[in-house]
């Protein structure tokens, strides 16, 4: 697998811990495109322009995509990530704009550009990005190395309806272009983001770093826990996006099946679902790797030691 990644993402707090720790990491970052999701594009591309100035990666192109869904209206998350979308540490203004390019086109040709295998997709939103760059050029689902995604629910069903995990539910007419599309997948699901719960212990261990990535990320996680804390009883919330990055960083972290995954898009009482065949019982074709368990003191691990070197 190479070694170079793009990014597509709606920030939200647990996305810009996930742009840390890949800012962070060997990894090329080739790009960051920006989708809406959490917040409305135009404060999305904001905060993602903000995270990569606070890891000194200004030169980092920045591409913004698709304002909303495929079909529909576009539903946010005011309510978990704050107004702003990154409340829980106030950072300066962005030092730029994003840069010139539509994010689905540049997808599309940073892709191409490169040698069959060398290029990894990551999203941590929404799957609308993805879903017109494929439209665009169906040739990039094999010319990936893979897809790496944050979305879905299986036994631990959904987070925005009893049946949908919110970046599917935001647009299932995509993700069920980009699941049926022939890309090597591997998703992470609620099933797998919530066995990495942050806790006072680990938002603490981000403190003790003593560097201003540690900082910020502990204020981000004190905000975005209250939400998660209140809703399930539990004593911090999910990092979803991060699994996404510590997938590549250390795959052996996590563990799953190669299954059949459908996306159904039609039924108001269960839209965005994402129906995995994990006992086989359906004889339809895996389409994609679905992880279930994580090595959570790995995963914390990984993120303190990675955003201190930032
Ligand atoms: O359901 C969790 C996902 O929705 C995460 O990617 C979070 O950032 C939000 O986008
Ligand atoms: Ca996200």
């Amino acid at each position: 697998m190479g070694n170079s990644v793009i990014i597509d993402t709606d920030p939200g707090q647990d996305d810009a811990v996930a742009l840390l720790l890949a800012l962070g990491s060997t990894l090329d970052v080739l790009a960051v495109t920006v989708g809406a999701g959490n917040v409305p594009l135009d404060l999305t591309v904001k905060n993602a322009l903000k995270v990569c100035d606070l890891a000194n990666r200004s030169d980092l192109p920045v591409y913004a995509g698709a304002g909303g869904p495929l079909e529909g209206d576009l539903v946010t998350a005011e309510h978990v990530h704050g107004p702003s979308g990154l409340d829980g540490y106030d950072l300066p203004p962005p030092s730029r704009l994003a840069s010139k390019g539509y994010a689905p086109d540049k997808i599309v040709e940073l892709i191409m550009n490169r040698p069959v295998g060398e290029v990894t997709l990551c999203t941590l939103g929404p799957l609308t990005n993805v879903a017109l760059a494929l439209r665009l050029e169906p040739k990039i689902a094999k010319r990936l190395s893979k897809v790496v995604m944050m979305g879905g629910g299986f036994f631990e069903g959904g987070n925005t309806t009893p049946a949908a995990e919110f970046n599917i539910y935001v647009d299932p007419v995509a993700a069920a272009e980009v699941f049926s599309s022939g890309i090597d997948l591997v998703m992470m699901p609620l099933d797998v983001t919530h066995q990495v719960l942050s806790n006072p212990d680990r938002v603490r261990a981000f403190k003790e770093i003593g560097n201003l990535a540690g900082e910020v990320v502990a204020g981000w996680i004190g905000f975005f826990d209250r939400y998660d804390m209140e809703k399930y009883g539990t004593e911090g919330a999910p990092l979803h996006d991060p699994c996404v990055i510590a997938y590549l960083l250390e795959p052996g972290l996590f563990s799953g099946r190669f299954c059949n995954v459908e996306i159904e898009t039609e039924s108001p009482l269960t839209r965005g679902m994402t129906v995995v065949d994990w006992w086989g019982v359906s004889g339809r074709t895996p389409n994609a790797h679905v992880m279930r368990h994580v090595d959570a003191e790995g995963f914390f691990s990984l993120l303190v030691r990675t955003v201190g070197m930032l």
